[in-house]
């Protein structure tokens, strides 16, 4: 089988590395990929924009299955390219990318089909979300929460905590710093409770959760500081008790189904739910319709099936008949990140120690990554992906870190505490 992967970051190199382990894999391409994927599949210089272009390739080289890996392409319609010319994709249509492509059509469906959410309205002029904003203070809200409702690379969500920032935020929304994505918020409540990562597959007529993960979105410590893409993540995430995956099973991921078969949305990829989890009860932060990074990278070195194998069905709309098969084992995976990040930073500092550090069992996942005269250098704020397994999540997250202190590049900044809310009591409520 011949594979192609779309994209570039540390997603897409967890993918690709997935993706030749399996028997049924001759040859995989990625595109465009990066300095460390090519290390692990052909690297094909065609941005994830060009949609024509990918499917040209894919029919020139006969490839059997194209994965999508980010959300841009999906919400411009790339598999909807691909199957009007016959391509096998992983990947929803646009009209079932939408669920993250806009806010406000993810909350309307979660309401339609009863999927708990936070509390919220959509508004297209300023003024009208300011007085929802300025009701709910007066109201004695402690936060709120608000989105552009459109594609914003993780930048279009504040979280405030007073009147005024959020009303900043409005008018910084409509004066097109978001471009067209601001055009509408959605303003919901703030939710307590501790954030999880469930992916689940899904061809349109099964539903299939991957293991449960949690993924650390500021940039420092202690959860301090600004969001960020994610610093890191691990598998599983103990705050998915048993009880709040058969919650999140019976209120969430079998309403989503329904929901997608009642719209007739072609949904045939993952779902990556954002959850809020306080006390056991899960409400849904947003959706995402590909797989979450990092959360997929300690997920998939938990999976010890074929992955080729699973997303294929997927494609082809026979995930009932797939075989999903886990490690026992924690996994843990350290986004090193260049200094600045998430603001401005620098690119085109030299990294070493990567083989090193992959010598007792971590794999490095490149995320932003180029070859320059030989030499792998940064190329983006997410630099690196470092993970390694473990007998328990301590032994993973100790491994992670050995082979973090063996790599090095100008500035390098990561969090010294991922993993640790694993280590928290949480009671199966
Ligand atoms: P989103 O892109 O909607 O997931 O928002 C990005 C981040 O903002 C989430 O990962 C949460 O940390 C935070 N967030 C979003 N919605 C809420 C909410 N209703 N209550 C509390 N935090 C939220
Ligand atoms: N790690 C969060 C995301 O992929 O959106």
């Amino acid at each position: 089988m011949q594979v192609l992967v779309v994209g570039s970051g540390g997603r897409e190199h967890a993918l690709v590395w997935a993706l030749k382990k399996s028997p049924k894999v001759d040859h995989v391409y990625c595109a465009p990929g990066n300095a460390g994927i090519a290390a692990d599949a052909e690297c094909v210089d065609i941005p994830v924009s060009e949609l024509e272009k990918l499917a040209d390739f894919a029919h020139d080289k006969k490839i059997d299955l194209t994965v999508i890996g980010p959300e841009n392409p999906l919400c411009a319609g790339i598999a909807d390219v691909f199957r009007a010319r016959g391509l096998a994709v992983f990947g929803p249509s646009q009209a079932a990318a939408q669920l993250e492509g806009s806010k406000d059509f993810a909350k309307k469906f979660m309401l339609k089909y009863g999927i708990p959410t936070a509390r919220g309205n959509s508004f297209t002029q300023a003024d009208d979300a300011k007085k929802y904003i300025r009701d709910e203070f007066s109201s004695g809200v402690r936060g709120i929460v608000v989105k552009a409702d459109g594609l914003a690379a993780g930048k279009g969500v504040l979280v405030a905590e007073s009147l005024d920032e959020a009303l900043d935020f409005v008018d910084s929304c409509f004066e097109g710093n978001f471009g067209k994505a601001g055009a509408k918020v959605v303003v919901e409540e703030k939710l307590d409770g501790e954030e999880a990562s469930i992916l689940a597959l899904t061809d349109g007529h099964t539903i299939v959760p991957l293991v449960s993960s949690q993924d650390h979105k500021r940039i420092f410590d202690l959860d301090q500081g600004p969001n960020t893409g994610g610093m890191g993540a691990y598998s599983p995430a103990p705050v998915v008790t048993p009880k709040a995956a058969a919650r999140i099973n019976d209120q969430i991921l079998q309403p989503f189904l329904r929901g997608i078969q009642q719209e007739n949305l072609d949904f045939r990829g993952v779902i990556f739910v954002g959850l809020m989890i306080d006390k056991g009860l899960p409400k849904v932060l947003e959706f995402n319709v590909r797989f979450g990074d990092p959360e997929i990278q300690p997920v998939l070195r938990r999976f010890e099936g074929d992955w080729f194998d699973v997303l294929d069905h997927v494609a082809h709309g026979d995930l009932a008949n797939a075989q999903l098969v886990w490690s026992g084992e924690a996994a843990v995976s350290v986004v090193m990140a260049a200094g600045g990040y998430p603001g401005k930073y620098d690119k085109n500092d030299e990294i070493s120690g990567l083989e090193e550090a992959e010598k007792n069992g971590a794999k490095v996942f490149h995320a932003g990554t180029s070859l320059a005269n030989g030499k792998i250098v940064t190329a983006g704020g997410r630099v690196l992906g470092v993970s390694a397994r473990g007998k328990t999540i301590v032994e993973a997250i100790a491994n992670a870190y050995r082979a973090v202190e063996k790599i090095h590049f100008k500035n390098a900044h990561f969090r010294k505490d991922i993993g640790q809310k694993a280590l928290k009591q949480h009671d199966d409520i």
